[in-house]
């Protein structure tokens, strides 16, 4: 199944509490996020409340702060936190040898 791995280039490339996006079919985008211990995270870079970019965002802990009005969203599950409600779909992904890969079903799939 290492067919269905995309690799995305190094860890290295995503900056520290920042993130990378990667174009997927569709005109959608997958926002692969790093996290402050390293690790890797990824969602369609769509935010569940107003489709506002969660790239852009502010990566706190396992979380992110969407930059239009500030929900936070888990990284983990997609899920928003606290009173808001909605969730973005997750994208499995994973570190090899220090290569970041992505599902890349599950892209197309969470970006259709
Ligand atoms: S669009 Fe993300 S919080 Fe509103």
């Amino acid at each position: 199944m290492t067919a269905d791995w995309l690799d995305i280039g190094w860890l290295e490339q995503i900056p520290v509490r920042g993130s990378r996006t990667v174009p997927v079919a569709g005109g959608e985008e997958i926002a692969v996020f790093r996290t402050g211990d390293n690790q890797v995270f990824a969602l369609v870079n769509r935010c569940p409340h107003k489709g506002g970019p969660l790239s852009q965002g502010i990566v706190h802990g396992h979380s992110v702060a969407c930059p239009l009005h500030n929900w936070n969203i888990a990284l983990k599950t997609g899920e928003a936190q606290g009173e808001d409600k909605g969730c973005t779909p997750v994208v499995p992904v994973k570190i090899v040898s220090g290569r970041v890969l992505i599902c890349r079903s599950s892209a197309l799939k969470a970006a259709a």
